[in-house]
């Protein structure tokens, strides 16, 4: 295969999560933050963009942009409202979503948990709780049985490690905790609960690759932070890529480059390009962690997330575009890598940042809920659809 193309089946969406698209998700942990002053969140989900309502006109634009594939979340709050209680409805819900992604010809990539829990779960000990894999699996034998049939690719837990680290260890995501010892006991649940959702989800109906998605950087020692750098790449980063043996995928999710000194993480090299996000412009990240996935778990790789904020579309394209460089010159080097998702979709909910960071290729009006493509979707589409990568973006010097 030429430098530049990508294989015919080779997969090209947008992701979304359930409770920054879909709104009033009012039965999870996640509202209940948003809605405690001292959580630090600059807005409420509220309505978001309304997707619970207006999912079919989601699926048609990614449709009509060219793309394959769309990857969104099912919601536990909404699926297992109360302990033990299921929603019939909302699992139809879910199933008429997978059925309409293959009558657009879209391929469902399910995630089955992104970052909320149910009230419910979290007022029993959330991922502390001893119950937890067992609920997990429980939840997913549900959600298996119901579109199990249609799904395309899962994805068990979003950025597992994401969740353990804002919860637990940095306290900046529900539940606020600051505690190494349970910050290590969250970790340790988080690789059991993927191991009973990946057996509920390969018991249940359908043939379809299962995997977890990563939250994985380009992580750097600076002179004195090699025990830093070790560490975080072991907690972070290693200690899931070990636990995954047996998976069919491993989804890798990388938005920037992390520097260690001797007290942790440093900021960014002076004068380099800032999101506005403040992280370290660096669409280099895909092809780097990619590489490193694939050589330490050995699995197939979908890139299940990469994106930029921000206010410029030129900078959107110009990420996406090198991003995709990077993909490409893995698949030539033989490296096994099947899909590539931008996040994300739409403007959305961006957790304790509220509705303030545009990663999205098609705008979202607050008011209205209009949904009007950049042209970063249109340069997608015409990637996906053309399969070749054009001359570089960003190499001229811009107007
Ligand atoms: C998460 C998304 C989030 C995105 C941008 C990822 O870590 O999966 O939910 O919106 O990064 O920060």
């Amino acid at each position: 295969m030429a430098t530049g193309t990508f294989p015919d089946n080779f997969l090209f969406g947008a992701a979304t999560a359930a409770h920054q698209i879909e709104g009033s998700n009012t039965n999870s942990d996640w509202w209940a933050f948003e809605h405690t002053a001292s959580s630090g969140c600059r807005d409420p989900s509220g309505d978001a963009c309304d997707s619970w309502h207006r999912w079919d006109e989601d699926l048609a634009l990614v449709q009509s942009l060219g793309l394959n594939s769309y990857r969104f979340s099912v919601e536990w709050a909404r699926v297992e409202p109360a302990s033990g209680e299921f929603s019939l409805v909302a699992l139809d819900h879910y199933r008429r979503i997978v059925q309409r992604c293959h009558d657009r010809g879209l391929v469902p990539v399910v995630t089955l948990h992104h970052f909320t829990l149910p009230a419910w779960m979290s007022e029993r000990g959330g991922f502390e709780s001893p119950e937890i894999a067992a609920r997990l699996g429980a939840y997913t034998e549900r959600v298996a049985g119901a579109i199990g049939d249609g799904i395309g690719l899962a994805c068990t837990i979003n950025e597992p490690n994401v969740v353990a680290l804002m919860g637990y260890l940095l306290g900046v995501f529900p539940p606020a905790v600051r505690d190494r010892k349970r910050f290590e006991v969250v970790s340790d649940a988080m690789r059991s609960s993927h191991r009973a959702m990946v057996e509920a989800l390969r018991a249940g109906p359908g043939h379809y690759p299962v995997g977890l998605t990563l939250s994985m950087a380009e992580m750097e020692a600076i002179e004195g932070g090699e025990a830093q750098y070790a560490q975080a790449l072991e907690h972070l980063e290693d200690a899931y890529l070990r636990a995954v043996g047996g998976d069919d995928f491993i989804g890798v999710q990388c938005y920037t480059r992390l520097r260690f000194g001797p007290d942790g993480p440093v900021g960014i090299p002076e004068g380099a390009r800032r999101t506005l996000m403040g992280y370290e412009f660096r669409p280099e990240v895909v092809e780097h962690t990619v590489r490193r996935a694939a050589a330490v778990c050995g699995l197939p790789v979908v890139v299940t997330e990469t994106g930029i904020s921000a206010d410029d579309d030129a900078e959107r394209i110009e990420f996406i575009d090198t991003a995709l460089r990077g993909v490409a010159a893995c698949i030539a080097d033989g490296i096994d890598v099947r899909g590539f998702y931008y996040w994300t979709l739409l403007d959305n909910f961006e957790w304790v940042l509220g509705y303030s960071q545009p990663f999205g290729i098609v705008a979202c009006d607050r008011a209205t809920f209009e949904r009007m493509p950049k042209p970063s979707a249109t340069h997608l589409g015409r990637i996906a659809r053309s399969r070749e990568l054009g001359s570089p973006v960003g190499a001229e010097p811009r107007q």
